[in-house]
This record gives C-alpha cells, sequence and structure tokens, in this order.
C-alpha cells in the first residue's frame, strides 16, 4: 500500500521566505510570464521571462520545466515552469489537468513540497477564485492512487510530494482558506466514489456496497435503510429482486435521506449500482468484461455525492437511493422471455438480460417518487449506445423539465463534466411496445441510449422533473491521459451535482 495524503494549504506569507523546494510559475504562449510574478518580486519576474525568451519554456499546456532558482533571497532552490497555453484559452478544465499533472511531475522529481504561485491572481479567463479551486482540485485528484491490491511498489514509483501549498494575497487568504476546505471535502466524496468504483466485484457486492453505506451514515448525519430481499418482495420491487436472482450475492435497495433543507422539498439522486455486469443469461463477449465491475459507478457517485453534501453540512434536503445487483447467468437466474411485474404495477417482457439497468433503476425511480421529491436524477452506466454516440467526453443527458436540464447542462460546464442532451421524443416509445406484456426492456439497436431514457421516464411518478445521466462513457477512464483522472473510475457526477446544489442555494 502506497495511498498517499496530500496534504494542501493556502501560504499568505511573503513566497521569499518560504522554506519549500519549488515554487512553481505559469508562462503563458502568448502573453509571456504571470503579472503577479512582479508583484513578488521583479527580479524573479525578469528572470523567468529571460528563462521563456531562452527556450526553457515555451509556455505551451503540458509543459513542465525545472530551472534552478535564478535569482537570491529565496529560500527554495528551484522553479517549476509551468505551461498555461494561449491566454484566451485557459479555462478551469485545463487548470485542473495542469494541477493534477504537476503533481506527478514532483513525483518524477523526488520533490517533497511545492509552492504554487500559480494561485496570486486570475489567469486567462478565470477569476481568482476559479484559479485556487481548479488548481487545488486538480492536485487532490491527480493525486489519486488505489494501490492497496499492490503489495509491492517499486521505490521511483512511490508518491513523493507531501505539501502543496497555494500562495495567494494576504487579502483574500481567510476566504480562500474557507474555499480549499470545502474543495477538500468534495474531492473526499469523489475518492469515496472512485475507491468503490476500483474494488474488484469479489469485494464489492451488493451487500458490502450497503454496508459502505450504512458506514458512511454512521460517519454522517444521514439515515441510511437497507431494504434486503424480503423487503424488496413485500413492496414488489420484481425488477431489483429478477436482476440479482441469479447471483449468489443476493440485491439490496439503499436508501440514504439527509435532510437539512427545511421544508423545501428533496432532490432524489437515484444511482445504478450493477457490481458486476456479466449480461447474464443473454451473456457479454468475454473481451474488457472485466470492466463491467465498473457497471455500479452510478451508485457509487450517490454514496460520494452524500459523503461530500454532509461534510459540507449543506442545507439541502437529499434522497439518495442505489438499487444494487449482480448480473449473473445461473439456473436461477431470470431468461430472455421472462415477464416481470415491477414495483410500479407495469410489466415488463424481458427482451434481453443485458438491458438490467434499466430494471433496477425502474423500481428505484418509482420508489424516488414516493419521497415527493422536488426533482429527481438519475446516474447509470446504462448503455453502449451513448458511448457510440458521445464517445468519452461527454455524458449523455435526458429527462422532461427543460429547466432541470439546463441547470445540470450549466453544472456540468463549471465542474468539467460535461453533459451533452438527447431528445426524448414520444415516437422513440414505439420501440419498447411489446406484444406480450405493457413494455419490453430492450429496443432494437437504434437511438438505444434513448430508448433506455424512454424507458426509465415510464418509472417517473407524475409530474416530477427528471433528469437521465447516462455516464457509460464517463463513469471509468481507460487511458489516464488527463493529468486529474487516472485510469480507472472517475467519479463522475460528484462534484458535478455538489455544484448543481450549491447553484441551487445561491439562485
Ligand atoms: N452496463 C451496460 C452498459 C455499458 C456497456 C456500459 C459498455 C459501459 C460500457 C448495460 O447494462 C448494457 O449491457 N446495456 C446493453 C443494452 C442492450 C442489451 C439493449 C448495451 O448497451 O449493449
Ligand atoms: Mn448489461
Ligand atoms: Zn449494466
Amino acid at each position: 500500500m502506497a495511498e498517499r495524503n496530500l496534504s494542501i494549504g493556502i501560504l499568505s506569507t511573503k513566497p521569499a521566505t518560504w522554506q519549500g523546494e519549488c515554487l512553481a510559475v505559469g508562462i503563458f504562449e502568448d502573453a509571456g510570464v504571470q503579472p503577479a510574478l512582479l508583484g513578488v518580486d521583479s527580479g524573479l519576474a525578469t528572470a523567468v521571462d529571460t528563462l521563456r525568451q531562452g527556450g526553457w519554456g515555451r509556455g505551451r499546456t503540458g509543459e513542465f520545466q525545472f530551472v534552478p532558482m535564478p535569482v537570491t533571497g529565496f529560500k527554495a532552490g528551484r522553479i517549476l515552469l509551468v505551461g498555461l497555453g494561449k491566454k484566451e484559452k485557459l479555462s478551469a478544465e485545463a487548470l485542473r489537468g495542469i494541477g493534477g499533472q504537476l503533481v506527478s511531475r514532483c513525483d518524477q522529481a523526488g520533490l517533497k513540497s511545492v509552492c504554487l504561485l500559480l494561485t496570486l491572481e486570475a489567469l486567462g479567463g478565470v477569476n481568482h477564485e476559479g484559479v485556487v479551486e481548479a488548481l487545488a482540485e486538480g492536485a487532490l485528484l491527480g493525486s489519486y492512487r488505489f494501490s492497496r491490491f499492490k503489495s509491492q511498489i517499486k521505490e521511483e514509483d512511490k508518491p513523493s510530494l507531501e505539501r502543496l501549498f497555494l500562495a495567494v494575497p494576504r487579502a483574500g487568504a481567510k476566504a480562500q482558506e474557507a474555499r480549499l476546505e470545502r474543495t477538500r471535502k468534495i474531492i473526499d466524496g469523489v475518492v469515496l466514489s472512485r475507491d468503490l468504483g476500483n474494488l474488484p466485484p469479489c469485494d464489492l457486492t451488493p451487500e458490502s456496497l450497503a454496508k459502505e453505506a450504512e458506514a458512511l451514515g454512521k460517519r454522517h448525519n444521514v439515515k441510511v435503510t437497507i431494504h434486503d430481499e424480503k423487503a424488496l418482495r413485500r413492496q414488489g420491487m420484481n425488477g431489483i429482486l429478477a436482476v440479482g436472482q441469479g447471483s449468489a450475492h443476493p440485491p439490496r435497495l439503499i436508501v440514504l435521506e439527509y435532510r437539512k433543507g427545511g421544508e423545501t422539498p428533496p432532490l432524489a439522486v437515484v444511482g445504478k449500482a450493477v457490481t458486476f455486469d456479466s449480461g447474464g443469461i443473454s451473456i457479454k463477449p468475454s473481451d474488457k468484461m472485466d470492466e463491467m465491475k465498473f457497471d455500479m459507478c452510478g451508485g457509487a457517485a450517490v454514496l460520494g455525492l452524500f459523503e461530500a453534501v454532509a461534510a459540507l453540512d449543506l442545507p439541502v434536503n437529499l434522497i439518495g437511493l442505489v438499487p444494487a445487483a449482480e448480473n449473473m447467468p445461473s439456473g436461477t437466474a431470470q431468461r430472455p422471455g421472462d415477464i416481470i411485474k415491477m414495483a410500479s404495477g407495469l410489466f415488463v417482457e424481458v427482451i434481453n438480460t443485458d438491458a438490467e439497468g434499466r430494471l433496477i433503476l425502474a423500481d428505484a425511480l418509482h420508489h424516488a417518487s414516493s419521497f415527493k421529491p422536488g426533482a429527481i436524477v438519475d446516474l447509470a452506466t446504462l448503455t453502449g449506445a451513448i458511448v457510440v454516440a458521445l464517445g468519452t467526453h461527454a455524458a449523455g443527458l435526458m429527462g422532461t423539465d427543460p429547466a432541470l436540464l439546463e441547470a445540470l447542462k450549466k453544472a456540468g460546464e463549471s465542474s468539467g463534466e460535461r453533459l451533452w442532451p438527447m431528445p426524448l421524443f414520444d415516437e422513440y416509445q414505439e420501440q419498447i411496445k411489446s406484444g406480450v406484456a405493457d413494455i419490453k426492456n430492450a429496443g432494437n439497436r437504434e437511438g438505444g441510449a434513448i430508448t433506455a431514457g424512454c424507458f426509465l421516464s415510464r418509472f417517473v411518478g407524475e409530474g416530477i422533473p427528471w433528469a437521465h445521466l447516462d455516464i457509460a462513457g464517463t463513469a471509468w477512464d481507460t487511458v489516464g491521459t488527463r493529468g486529474h483522472v487516472p485510469k480507472g473510475a472517475v467519479g463522475f457526477g460528484v462534484r458535478l451535482l455538489v455544484r448543481h446544489l450549491l447553484n441551487g442555494l445561491s439562485a
């Protein structure tokens, strides 16, 4: 185990007196050095610009160059030149990537402490608070490791960076410290969500996920109710039961309640947690089947969201619903051709046992509706079709309420977890009509993400604003090329929904 706890703090004293190894400064591709360096020390600003002009750094995004401290009077022995790209194009998301990459560069260089002067001011199109927050987020997200199953780690691969300071002007330091504390709590939620996502399916079962939720409930002011098989049967939640019936690990419905928002109707957040999706009797090909351990990332996002919201003590009402099941083929598994009476009373013909997510979500959405929520948002690794449509750079966004969809899209833009709308025109509902039951669980290949959304829409209580996020392409990363997103579970949706709640509070 070499998991790390990067400590990150605000520095509001003079950078010259900071007793650490390295100061990181920003250089633009088209605008030279970051202006705040002049305020720190004009000799330093000039020296950095000379280095830039001498070709030590060209300011391109992703460029990192260590140089010896070029001037006297500073305790730190080196400078890290950080390329910020073109001034106009610099975004919060680019800064998150830079924050993450910076951590790994410092690790590679064997540094223990670094102080960012990048955080002294607004940069490009990002305001000052945004710069501090994005770099802190990026660094914390980028320093994430999931190494509990590595019994041996080579010395050079061990994380070395222990302390990261964000230099800010003294005037705003208190407020920045408070925002940093908020960022830490949000990232704790993302980390919980990533850890759950990355656990192997032998360790993360519906029961063990329920235990994790109960532990969360004990840590925080969150009421957790676990509906076991008996309770599911009693409530007619046969969608959840049918998906789980082929597995040795019985299904659960996890319900979390956080109420700090007075009389306002709660937001209900529903997350698909298929702890392993083999496809069931409609079994998947074995290539990449291991990735179906990530089929619970929607549920993990819900737990991560509660972790963050409870730590932040947000004045909101929030209900979480996580239907959890393992989709396995066996003698007790459901069959194609089976008909299920769902909790809502609707009969569903199972055409394909691999379209299982919508079956468990259907019962959870129906149950969510009974809490009289102001809105329901679900997150699910629901279809391969959304990956075909949008790739890995945006999640699919569907639903019934334009204002809710717009608000979520906006939250996604600021968190960097982008959502892109897909239509739910009535005509698509034709594709899930069944000859023998009310509806069937799979349409044809055309518009597969949309027909899945259509299926879900049938289980949302009348008049409740609802949004569906298909996160199949964004929930885990297989390339690890973004500095703040290591390979594996991303924790997608946690920061997005925290942002959405915060936006609602300031509105
Ligand atoms: N969990 C999968 C969707 C998925 C596939 C997520 C690939 C991420 C990557 C889901 O349960 C599923 O199998 N969906 C089927 C639906 C089809 C049978 C109608 C799919 O997308 O192929
Ligand atoms: Mn499936
Ligand atoms: Zn699935």
